[in-house]
């Protein structure tokens, strides 16, 4: 979503904040901007509809330099995406950036308007500006008018504000969208995400909600929600092997798919022994934490709900817990019956996605006996407020579109699968059998990447095509449904998955020559059942790819074409299997030539309602 950037320093900042934009724009990316302030000059501000390097473009012909500055990638939320609505927002000598909702923006504006501020954008920001300069202008005081400010605004927010009459100082603060404040030798940094400031620091102090700072180059004072002042400790961010830039990919995501193995093995480092998994990486008291829970409840959004889908499979059938599981945007506003030790799990790539993070602050009143957060982002505010964390170490995804966090979810949670089995019933055969697979999996996985040349001839057939199903049965069901997902999103096609079971119950009838149907079709208990609904769709002129193991007889045709996958054990067949399907729908998009990594109107980390 949007992305935040600030910085206070004796050098120009303007290189700084660019390069952090450039590294925020995979969050959101249809305007940007920049405010700077030198010592003796006012605002500069410029802004521009796009990407950031339209603004570098406007930039290069209206230079703007300072000491103290702040910037934003905007993903339109409010107003169109234009220049007049991009930020920063200013007013009577300060400029803002907000990432977030402001929800009573709309009486907030009439009351500015009726005190006689003008008003230059549709945004819910541009509030936020008058608001701080009319209280501003009662004493004088920037803390204090940001103090009433922030009484008064409701809804979810990171702000960075800078006035001409400080040109050494910046302040900011958060609520619902994340924020941390970057450290350096007498230069300070705000971003809403570290990643766009690993080119000057990795010491970072980690804002938390309702928190206020104000910054100079040599200070850092940070309030609570209580106006206490508060010490928020420095952590050093944890690089991983992964690299921030496309290497010889030419996308991210193409490199992101051929990173699976590798961040699979970082997930799973120190979380296997010999034949059992080793619980204590949840904590001291895990075992007995993890014996009392008689229910599970899975909370996600988009990719992160597909993999709560496997898992729900998994935990039924092996830990014969009852499992259920939602998307967060549902679960958040309804009623939810909690029965007695129930542990909830919010899974989630970013950490800051704002549906499920309310979903995890509305469970915390609901009964629940615990709540686990499974998240790639170790510093994020889901991670923070969660009772348990499961990380995976999928390193940064930058690409739009998810894949190996996906994977890397899955694993965990096969992972946690096993060990809630463990705790029940001992290393059994199930258990060694799980971590035997899980194991397996790097090489699998690349096995199954060595396929792509395949699957690039096969992405052909799709390029006039306006429809496609996916098929799958059991844990390969929410499989087709992220398979479906994936060409969805990046190539723009209308994908829809089904239980290959319910094709003949409606859907069967879209079936002719133009629908390319997907099967997912490994060696498992189901097999037989899914080639009888294959069956149907062939006998319909379907066009039919199927993804089998390579161990299986293969009935191809002009219609019908098969690809085999290596044999694994049936519990790690949904992770090897999305692989083929997250190649095939990359190579669609470079077919349709869509912006691979950044798919029209979708952003990276959802941190709006
Ligand atoms: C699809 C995709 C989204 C995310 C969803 C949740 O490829 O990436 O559907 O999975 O927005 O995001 P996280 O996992 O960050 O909570």
């Amino acid at each position: 979503m949007c992305g935040i950037v600030g910085a206070i320093a004796q050098r120009n900042i303007t290189p700084i904040l660019l390069e952090g934009l450039r590294r925020l724009e995979y969050r959101g990316y249809d305007s940007a901007g920049v405010a700077v302030i030198a010592a003796g000059k006012g605002i500069q501000r410029v802004r521009a509809a796009g990407k950031v390097i339209e603004l570098e473009n406007s930039l290069d012909a209206l230079p703007a330099n300072g000491h103290l500055g702040i910037a934003h990638t905007r993903w339109a939320t409010h107003g169109k995406p234009a220049e007049h609505n991009a930020h920063p927002h200013v007013s009577h000598g300060l400029a803002v950036v907000h990432n977030g909702i402001i929800e009573n923006h709309a009486p907030l504006r009439k009351r500015l308007k009726d005190l006689g501020y003008v008003f230059t954008s549709e945004t819910d920001t541009e509030v936020v500006a008058h608001l701080l300069a009319h209280h501003y202008a009662e004493n004088n005081e920037l803390l204090a008018a940001l103090r009433a400010t922030l009484a008064e605004i409701h809804g979810a927010y990171a702000l960075a504000v800078i006035h001409e009459d400080q040109p050494e100082t910046l302040y900011c603060s958060r609520m619902g969208s994340p924020l941390v404040v970057g450290e350096g030798s007498e230069e300070r940094y705000i971003a809403s995400d570290p990643l766009a400031l690993l080119q000057v620091t990795d010491c970072f102090r980690y804002l938390e909600e309702g928190d206020y700072a104000r910054l100079t180059m040599n200070t850092c004072e940070i309030w609570d929600r209580n106006h206490q002042v508060v010490d928020r400790p420095i952590k050093r961010y944890e690089h991983s092997a992964h690299s921030l830039d496309k290497g010889e990919y030419r996308h991210f995501m193409l490199k992101e798919i051929f990173e699976q193995p590798l961040a699979i093995s970082e997930t799973l480092a120190s979380t296997l022994g010999n034949d059992h998994v080793l619980t204590a990486l949840l904590g001291p008291d895990a075992e007995t934490r993890l014996a009392d829970v008689a229910n599970i409840h899975i909370v996600a959004c988009g990719t992160s709900y597909h993999a709560g889908l496997v898992a729900r499979y998994w935990i039924e059938a092996q830990a014969g817990i009852p499992c259920q599981v939602e998307v967060a945007s549902e679960y958040r506003y309804r009623t939810v019956v909690v029965p007695a030790n129930t542990l909830l799990i919010t899974i989630s790539q970013s950490g800051e996605t704002a549906d499920t993070l309310a979903a995890l602050r509305y469970s915390k009143n609901q009964g629940y006996l615990s709540s686990l957060a499974i998240c790639n982002v170790a510093g994020s505010s889901l991670v923070r407020e969660a009772d348990w964390r499961l990380l995976t170490h999928a390193g940064p995804e930058i690409g739009v579109a998810s894949t190996k966090a996906f994977t890397t979810q899955l694993v965990a949670l096969l992972w946690l699968t096993t060990a809630l089995v463990q705790v029940r019933n001992g290393i059994t055969e199930q258990v060694t059998n799980n971590v035997r697979a899980l194991r397996s999996l790097p090489d699998v996985i690349a096995q199954a990447l060595t396929l792509e040349p395949r699957i690039t001839l096969l992405a052909e057939r799709f390029a006039n095509k306006h429809h496609a199903l996916f098929l799958g049965r059991g844990t390969h069901y929410p499989i087709a449904m992220e398979g479906a997902l994936k060409l969805k999103e990046i190539s723009y096609i209308h994908a829809e998955a089904y239980a290959a079971g319910e094709l003949k119950h409606g859907p069967l009838a879209l079936v002719d020559e133009d629908m390319p149907v997907v099967s997912v079709a490994p060696s498992d208990s189901l097999l037989e059942k899914l080639k009888s609904n294959l069956e149907e769709v062939r006998a319909r002129g379907g066009q039919l790819i199927t993804f089998a193991c390579e161990t299986i007889e293969q009935t191809d045709d002009a219609n019908h074409e098969t690809i085999g996958l290596p044999w694994v054990e049936e519990c790690i067949s949904p992770i090897l299997y999305t692989i083929p399907l997250q190649l095939l729908s990359y190579h669609v998009a470079l077919v349709k030539g869509t912006d691979v990594d950044k798919p029209r109107n979708l952003a990276k980390s959802v941190t709006v309602e």
